[in-house]
């Protein structure tokens, strides 16, 4: 089977009432940590790509290690990418083999949003790729996605069916409350998403795909094990486990997670270290990060977002 599109696995995760998982990738043991779970599970998945992960794992790299994947696994992967910054940055990853880009015009005026999502949907959906816009701030920090908290607003749902209509966008990234990275709320507070929102916006787009981002679980475990092994993390709360099932059961048919995996690599990493101090080959080390994306993925397909045995 070759790399798919979002199309079809959205509309079986919106009639089944579960989500597919968007991961990112950044090099072969989180590609073959994600897959190789997806294929235990028999899960379709996303692997999602950021600009950032396709400068520094370069774009022919990325490709062909996606490719050998779907080869290998015969599951349906769709390659998407993360946040795109521009047409160029979209219309480059079209040109070069994505099945799936996202716009992300969320921090522009809107008539500018609209504009540029428009323009990268008629372009790619001559070439069969479908695409992702935003509308709303997420909060948080994290490298090139960077929107103080100050600035975070939620979704407007009044303008979700005039930017779905104008732009001809396949689904639809939301903010209500989750955020980028580790640290999505303060010490102490409560975890909250506005499902009121969330409600509100499929009320008014029957059968379409929405998506949320920031969605990593930040579970305390990890936090542990990566300090327990000589890491110094700060407490963090993430989104919890039970938001996300309720989210996925809904419209929400795309779940973004990174934070997670990262935590997991770190901790599988930290730990191989702790426990065997005098080891510098790096399979041994990036052998046991790769154990530990697989079981976190796996637990996402399982506990999360329901799509085992979706294929
Ligand atoms: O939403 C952003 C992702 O976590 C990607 O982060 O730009 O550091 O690859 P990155
Ligand atoms: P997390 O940082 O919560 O994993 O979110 C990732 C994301 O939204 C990628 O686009
Ligand atoms: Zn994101």
């Amino acid at each position: 089977m070759p790399l798919v599109n979002t199309k079809e696995m959205f509309q079986k995760a919106y009639e089944g009432g579960y989500a597919i998982g968007a991961f990112n990738i950044n090099n072969m043991e989180i590609i073959q940590g994600i897959v190789d779970a997806c294929k235990e599970l028999n899960s379709p998945a996303i692997l999602q790509v950021s600009a950032s992960a396709r400068k520094y794992a370069r774009p022919n790299y990325l490709l062909a290690m996606v490719k050998a994947a779907v080869e290998e696994t015969g599951l349906p992967i769709a390659l998407h990418l993360d946040h795109g910054p521009d047409f160029e940055t979209c219309k480059d990853c079209i040109d070069g083999g994505f099945t799936s880009v996202m716009i992300d015009g969320s921090h522009l005026p809107y008539e500018e949003n609209v504009a540029v999502t428009r323009k990268v949907v008629e372009y790619a959906h001559a070439r069969g790729v479908t695409v992702e816009g935003e509308l709303g701030q997420l909060a948080g920090v994290e490298d090139d996605v960077n929107v103080s908290a100050e600035d975070a607003h939620y979704t407007q749902p009044e303008q979700v069916e005039d930017f779905v209509t104008r732009t001809g966008v396949d689904s639809l990234a939301i903010a209500i409350g989750t955020s980028h990275g580790a640290y999505k709320f303060k010490p102490g507070q409560k975890p909250q998403l506005r499902f009121d929102i969330l409600e509100e916006v499929s009320r008014r787009l029957p059968n379409f795909p929405i998506v949320l981002h920031g969605a990593s679980s930040v579970l305390p475990e990890y936090v542990k094990m990566v300090n327990d092994f000589g890491g110094n993390m700060p407490d963090a709360i993430g989104i919890p486990e039970e938001m996300l099932r309720q989210a996925a059961a809904s419209a929400v048919c795309k779940i973004n997670i990174d934070s997670d995996l990262r935590l997991a690599l770190t901790a599988g990493i930290r730990k191989h270290f702790a426990e065997n101090p005098g080891h510098f080959d790096p399979r041994q080390y990036l052998g046991d990060g790769r154990k530990f994306i697989n079981e976190v993925v796996k637990n996402k397909i399982e506990t999360v977002l329901g799509s085992k045995d979706r294929v």
